[in-house]
């Protein structure tokens, strides 16, 4: 917290969001880039090091409580049991921090938690505002091309300050020309705040109590009214429905593109490229087309991600080469590949310059520095170690239908081709085990497995056994003689 921090931060966040037209997920918790909509808001008003966070939640609200708890803890959520209006969820919101015997001094910045480009920048600036132009109450507007459903600023035709805001419902055709709108999101002293609700009546066209009323109050009253205009109006939009939530998402992506390409990153194709917030990354690490980075994943120095994957809470060290690749919670070494077509599954750790190839899938597994496998495999609960090449089509045979067991290949190791290591099993350093084998017992160091029945072959069992075929005929042309095949060999 510091000298400048709110007293609180109130976000609104109890409406219905009936728009979003779910029957389930209430729309506060819908996602845009990796964050819920409240995450937004929450994320944006913890920058401001509120003394209070609170989070007004009606509507669904044991949902929206718990998404709280569990991702956001600094918020506190006060239950609004109707909503009345903004202006009753506010109040609730003072009340419900009035009988913590908590008494507000100084600013409450008030926000929405459905607009999720707003930034704590924006409201840093509104609260700079609102302390140094000693205002009662400011409210952060913006001028926007649509401003249908919004409420509109009514501003004195002699001095320009605000005078009110007009909803929508209640606004004349004149009112309704206004382009200025509120955005839902103020500056007040709390003092002069919980006053001003006290005043506000329901004596409207949606029989609510409206927060937007206090500005005239506090007007009437004698205090300053201010306004801050948003430098772009696009970081107010609000999302009342699923064709907004997708075009905020795209704004938003297009603002994380566009730092990351400035810090260095080169993104191929922005149009299909998808990162979440919390996304990092290093100078010199390339994104290339229909690629979706979720979580916390990291781009280190040099890397390249894409085509077509999908990266979440995954490590992609320095020089790595991932392509065509899903990764969920793996750690992917300096200078190591996966892919095309590689499944890292959440404890898949790829030491430097390990590779995991073409149809792999690695679940909760190391590999070495060096470690490869290269070819349609599954590789889980193993240790694979330094230099170690796994022949293609092997699959660590993991599970009983009970338990999960361990495979241990050592380092330097060169095990062939459709392997089936039955776990719990250890293959020693330096060992080889060959193609085709079932690696039920250890192998020790250096030894050779093996694990297949012997090769025999019939001879002439073609064309005995399948006389006329195309077969048969092959095998005579190939036999010289026309006639019948030497004896068993
Ligand atoms: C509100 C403003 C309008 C502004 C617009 C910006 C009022 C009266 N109107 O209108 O001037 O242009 O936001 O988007 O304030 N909420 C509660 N409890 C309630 C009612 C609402 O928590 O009882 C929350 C909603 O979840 C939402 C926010 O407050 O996050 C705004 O409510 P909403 O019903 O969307 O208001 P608008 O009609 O959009
Ligand atoms: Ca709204």
């Amino acid at each position: 917290m510091s000298a400048n921090s709110p007293a609180a931060v109130v976000v609104l966040a109890a409406g219905g969001g009936t728009r979003m037209k779910s029957n389930s997920l209430p729309k506060v918790l819908h996602e845009v880039c990796g964050r819920s909509l409240v995450g937004h808001a929450v994320a944006a008003a913890e920058e401001l090091t509120p003394e209070h966070l609170v989070v007004v939640v009606g509507h669904l609200r044991e949902k929206v409580s718990e998404h709280l708890a569990s991702r956001h803890p600094a918020a506190r959520a006060v239950v609004q049991e109707e909503q009345n209006g903004t202006g009753h969820a506010v109040r609730t919101a003072l009340e419900a921090l009035a009988a913590d015997g908590v008494e507000l001094a100084g600013t409450v910045i008030v926000t929405t938690g459905d607009a999720p480009l707003l930034t704590g920048d924006t409201l840093r600036a509104l609260a700079g505002a609102h302390t140094s132009q000693g205002n009662g109450v400011t409210v952060l507007t913006a001028v926007v091309p649509d401003p249908f459903g919004y409420g509109r600023i009514l501003r004195d035709g002699v001095d320009g300050a605000v005078a009110a805001i007009v909803e929508e419902k209640d606004a004349s055709d004149a009112q309704r020309a206004i382009d200025e709108i509120n955005s839902g999101v103020f500056a007040f002293d709390a003092e002069l705040l919980v006053r001003a609700l006290a005043e506000v009546t329901t004596d409207n066209v949606q029989g609510e109590e409206y927060l937007t009323d206090t500005l005239e109050i506090l007007r009437k009253a004698g205090h300053r009214v201010g306004a801050v205009v948003a430098a772009d109006y696009r970081d107010i939009l609000g999302i009342n429905d699923r064709v907004q939530l997708a075009h905020a998402r795209r704004l938003l992506n297009d603002r994380l593109l566009e730092r990351a390409m400035r810090a260095g990153v080169t993104v191929v194709d922005p149009a299909t490229t998808w990162f979440d917030v919390q996304v990092s990354y290093e100078p010199d690490a390339v994104v290339l087309p229909n690629t979706q980075l979720q979580g916390a994943t990291h781009l280190g120095e040099g890397s390249e991600v894409g085509p077509n994957s999908t990266i979440k809470d995954t490590r992609i060290g320095a020089g790595a080469r991932v392509t065509n690749t899903t990764a969920d919670g793996a750690e992917i070494g300096d200078f190591a590949a996966a892919g095309p077509y590689a499944y890292l599954r959440p404890g898949a750790r790829l030491a430097r310059k390990a590779k995991v190839g073409t149809y792999v899938e690695v679940k909760n597994s190391e590999l070495g520095e060096g470690a490869k496998v290269p070819h349609l495999s599954y590789i889980g609960d193993a240790t694979i170690g330094e230099g170690t090449n796994v022949g293609a089509a092997s699959v660590t045979v993991n599970y009983d239908g009970v338990n999960k067991h361990r495979t241990v290949i050592g380092a330097h190791c060169r095990t062939g081709s459709d392997n089936m290591f039955i776990a719990p099993v250890t293959v020693g350093d330096g060992a080889y085990t060959a193609a085709g084998s079932v690696i039920t017992n250890d192998v020790p160091p250096g030894a050779l497995g093996v694990s297949r029945a012997q090769q025999r072959n019939i001879a002439g069992w073609v064309e005995r056994k399948r006389p006329g075929t195309a077969s048969a005929q092959a095998a005579a042309a190939a036999s010289g003689d026309g006639g019948a095949a030497p004896a068993e060999s």
